[in-house]
Protein backbone atom coordinates (compact mmCIF):
# COMPACT_ATOMS: atom_id res chain seq x y z
CA UNK A 1 0.00 0.00 0.00
CA UNK A 2 1.45 3.73 -1.05
CA UNK A 3 1.37 6.58 1.39
CA UNK A 4 -0.04 10.13 0.53
CA UNK A 5 -0.05 13.02 2.36
CA UNK A 6 -3.80 14.30 2.79
CA UNK A 7 -2.65 17.84 3.08
CA UNK A 8 -2.58 21.68 0.31
CA UNK A 9 0.20 22.85 2.81
CA UNK A 10 3.63 22.68 0.48
CA UNK A 11 6.16 22.91 3.47
CA UNK A 12 4.54 19.70 4.38
CA UNK A 13 4.07 18.30 1.35
CA UNK A 14 7.97 19.12 0.95
CA UNK A 15 9.04 17.63 4.18
CA UNK A 16 6.91 14.59 4.30
CA UNK A 17 8.25 13.62 0.57
CA UNK A 18 11.90 14.64 2.08
CA UNK A 19 11.53 11.52 4.35
CA UNK A 20 11.03 9.03 1.37
CA UNK A 21 7.88 7.75 1.94
CA UNK A 22 4.91 9.68 0.92
CA UNK A 23 3.84 9.07 -3.15
CA UNK A 24 2.08 12.34 -3.83
CA UNK A 25 -0.93 14.30 -1.94
CA UNK A 26 -4.70 14.38 -1.73
CA UNK A 27 -6.05 17.50 -1.41
CA UNK A 28 -9.79 19.38 -1.49
CA UNK A 29 -10.94 22.25 -0.47
CA UNK A 30 -11.45 22.57 3.18
CA UNK A 31 -7.67 21.49 3.14
CA UNK A 32 -6.30 24.39 0.61
CA UNK A 33 -8.79 26.82 2.51
CA UNK A 34 -6.71 26.01 5.76
CA UNK A 35 -2.98 26.00 4.20
CA UNK A 36 -3.96 29.47 2.64
CA UNK A 37 -4.03 28.71 -1.21
CA UNK A 38 -6.42 30.86 -3.22
CA UNK A 39 -5.38 29.56 -6.57
CA UNK A 40 -4.80 26.22 -7.67
CA UNK A 41 -3.13 26.71 -10.67
CA UNK A 42 -0.77 28.07 -8.34
CA UNK A 43 -0.39 24.88 -6.22
CA UNK A 44 -0.24 22.87 -9.52
CA UNK A 45 2.82 25.12 -11.23
CA UNK A 46 4.59 24.96 -8.07
CA UNK A 47 4.83 21.54 -7.60
CA UNK A 48 7.68 19.19 -7.85
CA UNK A 49 7.09 16.09 -9.79
CA UNK A 50 9.55 14.31 -7.62
CA UNK A 51 6.78 14.51 -5.03
CA UNK A 52 4.61 11.93 -7.23
CA UNK A 53 0.51 12.91 -7.91
CA UNK A 54 -1.04 15.86 -6.73
CA UNK A 55 -4.73 14.87 -6.27
CA UNK A 56 -7.10 17.93 -7.02
CA UNK A 57 -10.49 18.74 -6.88
CA UNK A 58 -12.75 20.18 -9.27
CA UNK A 59 -15.42 22.66 -7.60
CA UNK A 60 -17.08 24.00 -10.55
CA UNK A 61 -21.15 23.66 -10.32
CA UNK A 62 -21.99 21.82 -13.94
CA UNK A 63 -20.33 19.19 -15.88
CA UNK A 64 -18.78 21.47 -18.59
CA UNK A 65 -16.80 23.86 -16.06
CA UNK A 66 -15.69 20.68 -14.35
CA UNK A 67 -14.12 19.23 -17.36
CA UNK A 68 -12.55 22.53 -18.34
CA UNK A 69 -11.09 23.09 -14.61
CA UNK A 70 -9.42 19.69 -14.99
CA UNK A 71 -7.98 20.57 -18.59
CA UNK A 72 -6.87 23.94 -17.46
CA UNK A 73 -4.89 21.99 -14.36
CA UNK A 74 -3.54 19.17 -16.75
CA UNK A 75 -2.41 21.50 -18.97
CA UNK A 76 0.00 22.56 -16.89
CA UNK A 77 1.80 19.29 -17.77
CA UNK A 78 2.28 17.82 -13.79
CA UNK A 79 1.50 14.30 -12.61
CA UNK A 80 -1.92 15.39 -11.69
CA UNK A 81 -5.58 13.41 -10.49
CA UNK A 82 -8.58 15.02 -10.56
CA UNK A 83 -10.66 14.40 -7.88
CA UNK A 84 -14.88 14.54 -8.95
CA UNK A 85 -17.83 13.99 -6.46
CA UNK A 86 -19.52 10.42 -7.20
CA UNK A 87 -22.09 12.20 -8.78
CA UNK A 88 -24.09 11.58 -11.95
CA UNK A 89 -22.42 14.95 -13.54
CA UNK A 90 -18.96 13.96 -11.79
CA UNK A 91 -18.63 10.37 -12.95
CA UNK A 92 -19.79 12.01 -16.81
CA UNK A 93 -16.63 14.44 -15.77
CA UNK A 94 -14.65 10.78 -14.87
CA UNK A 95 -15.68 9.68 -18.38
CA UNK A 96 -14.76 12.20 -20.23
CA UNK A 97 -11.20 12.61 -18.64
CA UNK A 98 -10.13 8.72 -18.62
CA UNK A 99 -11.41 8.89 -22.04
CA UNK A 100 -8.66 11.64 -22.46
CA UNK A 101 -5.76 9.50 -20.92
CA UNK A 102 -6.28 11.61 -17.37
CA UNK A 103 -6.26 9.99 -14.01
CA UNK A 104 -9.44 10.33 -12.37
CA UNK A 105 -10.07 9.94 -8.31
CA UNK A 106 -13.81 9.72 -7.22
CA UNK A 107 -14.21 11.26 -4.02
CA UNK A 108 -16.54 11.34 -1.35
CA UNK A 109 -17.46 7.52 -1.45
CA UNK A 110 -19.31 6.08 0.83
CA UNK A 111 -20.91 2.76 -0.62
CA UNK A 112 -19.83 -0.54 -2.88
CA UNK A 113 -22.86 1.31 -5.26
CA UNK A 114 -21.10 4.30 -5.35
CA UNK A 115 -17.62 2.20 -5.65
CA UNK A 116 -18.71 -0.14 -8.43
CA UNK A 117 -20.50 3.42 -10.52
CA UNK A 118 -17.01 4.74 -10.01
CA UNK A 119 -15.16 1.90 -11.95
CA UNK A 120 -17.28 1.67 -14.46
CA UNK A 121 -16.65 5.33 -15.58
CA UNK A 122 -13.27 4.56 -15.91
CA UNK A 123 -11.74 5.62 -12.55
CA UNK A 124 -8.22 5.69 -11.98
CA UNK A 125 -8.88 5.83 -7.90
CA UNK A 126 -12.37 5.26 -5.69
CA UNK A 127 -11.58 7.36 -2.11
CA UNK A 128 -13.77 5.77 0.53
CA UNK A 129 -14.16 8.13 3.34
CA UNK A 130 -13.09 5.63 6.69
CA UNK A 131 -13.24 8.39 9.56
CA UNK A 132 -16.32 10.09 8.41
CA UNK A 133 -17.90 6.92 8.06
CA UNK A 134 -16.92 5.43 11.76
CA UNK A 135 -17.58 9.51 13.21
CA UNK A 136 -21.00 8.33 11.93
CA UNK A 137 -21.08 5.05 13.46
CA UNK A 138 -20.51 2.83 10.05
CA UNK A 139 -17.95 0.27 9.42
CA UNK A 140 -15.22 2.66 6.96
CA UNK A 141 -12.61 -0.04 6.88
CA UNK A 142 -15.02 -3.01 6.50
CA UNK A 143 -16.39 -0.75 3.28
CA UNK A 144 -12.57 -0.90 1.95
CA UNK A 145 -12.38 -4.64 2.72
CA UNK A 146 -15.73 -4.69 0.88
CA UNK A 147 -14.93 -2.69 -2.75
CA UNK A 148 -11.56 -4.93 -2.87
CA UNK A 149 -13.79 -8.13 -2.87
CA UNK A 150 -16.13 -6.43 -5.13
CA UNK A 151 -13.65 -5.31 -7.11
CA UNK A 152 -11.17 -8.54 -7.58
CA UNK A 153 -14.17 -10.70 -8.22
CA UNK A 154 -15.45 -8.43 -11.28
CA UNK A 155 -12.05 -7.80 -12.70
CA UNK A 156 -11.98 -3.96 -11.73
CA UNK A 157 -9.04 -2.12 -12.47
CA UNK A 158 -9.93 1.33 -10.32
CA UNK A 159 -7.03 1.37 -7.20
CA UNK A 160 -8.51 1.86 -3.54
CA UNK A 161 -7.25 4.86 -2.06
CA UNK A 162 -8.67 4.83 1.73
CA UNK A 163 -9.34 8.44 2.77
CA UNK A 164 -10.53 10.35 5.81
CA UNK A 165 -8.06 8.23 8.30
CA UNK A 166 -7.89 9.15 11.76
CA UNK A 167 -5.20 7.59 12.83
CA UNK A 168 -2.47 4.62 12.85
CA UNK A 169 -4.99 1.77 13.49
CA UNK A 170 -7.08 3.18 10.64
CA UNK A 171 -3.70 2.44 8.05
CA UNK A 172 -2.62 -0.22 9.50
CA UNK A 173 -6.34 -1.80 9.28
CA UNK A 174 -7.26 -0.23 5.70
CA UNK A 175 -3.80 -1.72 4.48
CA UNK A 176 -5.01 -5.41 5.68
CA UNK A 177 -8.55 -4.73 4.29
CA UNK A 178 -6.59 -4.32 0.93
CA UNK A 179 -6.47 -0.77 0.05
CA UNK A 180 -3.58 0.16 -2.35
CA UNK A 181 -3.19 3.63 -1.79
CA UNK A 182 -3.54 5.34 2.12
CA UNK A 183 -3.96 9.04 2.54
CA UNK A 184 -3.25 10.57 6.06
CA UNK A 185 -2.86 14.16 7.59
CA UNK A 186 0.76 15.14 8.50
CA UNK A 187 0.08 14.51 12.35
CA UNK A 188 -1.01 10.42 11.86
CA UNK A 189 1.93 9.92 9.04
CA UNK A 190 4.36 10.96 12.15
CA UNK A 191 2.45 9.15 14.33
CA UNK A 192 3.21 6.14 12.08
CA UNK A 193 7.18 6.06 13.13
CA UNK A 194 6.87 5.70 16.70
CA UNK A 195 7.13 3.37 18.64
CA UNK A 196 8.67 3.39 22.69
CA UNK A 197 10.82 0.22 22.07
CA UNK A 198 12.52 2.20 19.14
CA UNK A 199 12.71 5.17 21.10
CA UNK A 200 14.53 2.93 23.84
CA UNK A 201 16.54 1.07 21.54
CA UNK A 202 17.78 4.42 19.95
CA UNK A 203 18.85 5.89 23.49
CA UNK A 204 20.78 2.61 24.46
CA UNK A 205 22.72 2.57 21.26
CA UNK A 206 23.29 6.10 20.96
CA UNK A 207 25.10 6.05 25.07
CA UNK A 208 26.79 2.80 23.81
CA UNK A 209 28.09 4.96 20.66
CA UNK A 210 29.65 7.70 22.56
CA UNK A 211 32.54 4.77 24.10
CA UNK A 212 33.03 3.80 19.94
CA UNK A 213 34.94 5.52 16.75
CA UNK A 214 34.17 4.99 13.33
C1 LIG B 1 -8.85 13.12 0.80
O1 LIG B 1 -8.84 12.89 -0.39
C2 LIG B 1 -10.08 13.49 1.52
O2 LIG B 1 -10.63 14.65 0.99
C3 LIG B 1 -9.77 13.62 2.98
O3 LIG B 1 -9.07 12.47 3.41
C4 LIG B 1 -11.01 13.87 3.84
O4 LIG B 1 -10.62 13.84 5.19
P1 LIG B 1 -11.57 14.38 6.37
O5 LIG B 1 -12.73 13.45 6.48
O6 LIG B 1 -10.70 14.34 7.58
O7 LIG B 1 -12.00 15.76 6.00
Amino acid sequence: MHLLLDSGAVDEIREASSWGVIRGATTNPTLLRQAGVEKISDLVASWAAAWGTLHVEVFAAGREGMVEQALRWTSLGKPLAIKVPCTPSGLAVCRELAQRQIPVNVTLVFSLSQALLAAEAGASYVSPFVGRMEDHGMKGVQLVADIRNGYDRTGVSTQILAASLRNPRHVEEVALAGAHWATMPMAVLQKLFHHPLTDDGLQRFSDDAAHLQD
